[in-house]
């Protein structure tokens, strides 16, 4: 979509794979879903760090709205849980250098039962449009058939240009249509009317649900990763780093690939309280440049081996190719990962210079018929950036 936003991905934080729908403000008031919430992980976005390194955006989720829309038609925020409302959430969002989005559903309901936009998409816009909010997840749960989705995801990008146009303050606008159209999905379409998009299931705090995403999109399977650039990304959903269930090892991958995929990163975890391994993850200098290059092309991969190895690479600006080696498995020893250069596609003549990404070590100089030797750990990746060498 070409508003202006999200020229490289957008990147924030994302309340539902760590909050939830946690109404449970009474024995819960730390994490249930409410303005304090919000505030709080906005004040530690701002304080420690991450807004400086570029996450800009803290989005609601489900579960902020009232069961009933107004008497005058609109979506409310649950008073209690909402007790200033949403303009006043969003002019504190926004005091603190952050910008705020907010969900909705194009069907009757959400996915957890509050009010659809269905029949009220101009009304919802507008709404939106004048609290100040910056961003719309739009999601597709009882919203009906393709020709539903195709016509209404199209009609609320309309309202959403009309209502911001007034306000000045355009609203990225994330779709959840493809995870609800599949096959059938027409991409082009998509890209031309959101600014990103869901393609799979809901991302969990699990390694295979990590990994079967990773899967999903090294197969590519319905042509989507080539609509992929400026303006316009496919979404794996939301980074699962700093809770739960996942090792050092595949926090690293999974921080890793959506850097290689040119996924929007969105953190759902606790900024507030965080492993220090996690938080100086989501804090890589070299791994988020990689995924906020310039040309923004997600990376494909390029071979799957049986052993579990897999090699990715990402074309970047300036002669440059972030290339990963993941190996998926968790068959207990690392693996090396050998290739020469000129097998992962890399022939310049004069050769290229080899950069660790994580740690920022240089590697020295290979010519196309030299070997890449990297040790991967189980569920683990190396990630290195070859700049050509002109000659
Ligand atoms: C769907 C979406 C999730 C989340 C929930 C909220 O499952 O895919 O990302 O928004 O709905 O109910």
């Amino acid at each position: 979509l070409d508003n202006g936003l999200a020229r490289t991905p957008p990147m924030g934080w994302m309340q539902w794979q760590r909050f939830r729908c946690n109404l449970n403000c009474k024995d819960d008031p730390d994490n249930c879903i409410s303005e304090r919430l919000f505030m709080q992980i906005a004040d530690a976005m701002a304080s420690n760090g991450y807004r400086d390194a570029g996450y800009q955006y803290v989005s609601i989720d489900d579960c902020w709205m009232l069961p009933e829309r107004g008497p005058d038609g609109r979506l409310q925020p649950d008073p209690a849980r909402f007790p200033s409302g949403i303009k006043a959430l969003a002019d504190y969002i926004h005091s603190k250098g952050l910008r705020l989005g907010i969900y909705a559903d194009m069907g009757l309901h959400t996915c957890k039962l509050y009010p659809g936009s269905k029949f009220y998409l101009q009304t919802d816009a507008e709404t939106f449009a004048s609290w100040g909010v910056d961003m719309l997840k739009l999601d597709c749960c009882w919203a009906g058939g393709l020709e539903d989705l195709e016509t209404g995801y199209q009609v609320m990008e309309f309202f959403l240009n009309q209502s911001t146009r007034v306000t000045n303050r355009p609203i990225l606008y994330a779709c959840s249509w493809p995870a609800c159209s599949g096959s059938q999905t027409k991409y082009k379409l998509v890209a031309q009317h959101c600014n990103m998009w869901r393609n799979f299931v809901d991302i969990r705090d699990d390694w295979s649900y990590v990994y079967n995403t990773i899967d999903f999109y090294g197969n590519n399977t319905y042509g989507f990763r080539e609509v992929a650039g400026p303006g316009n990304w496919n979404d794996p959903d939301e980074l699962s780093i700093g809770n739960f269930g996942l090792s050092e090892d595949q926090e690293r991958a999974h921080f890793g690939m959506w850097c290689m995929m040119a996924s929007p990163m969105f953190m759902s975890n606790d900024v507030r309280h965080i492993r220090k391994s996690s938080q100086q993850l989501l804090l890589n200098k070299n791994l988020i440049a990689i995924n906020q290059d310039p040309l923004g092309i997600q990376a494909y991969r390029l071979s799957k081996s049986s052993n579990g190895m897999e090699t990715w690479i990402k074309p970047m600006s300036g002669s440059r190719y972030a290339i990963a080696a993941l190996l998926s498995n968790d068959y207990g020893s690392p693996v090396w990962f050998t290739s020469t250069l000129a097998d992962l596609g890399l022939n310049a003549t004069a050769g290229y210079r080899i950069t660790e990404a994580f740690e920022n070590q240089f590697m020295g100089k290979y010519l196309p018929s030299d070997t890449l030797r990297l040790l991967v750990n189980p569920t683990g990746i190396q990630i290195v950036v070859a700049e050509t060498i002109q000659q």
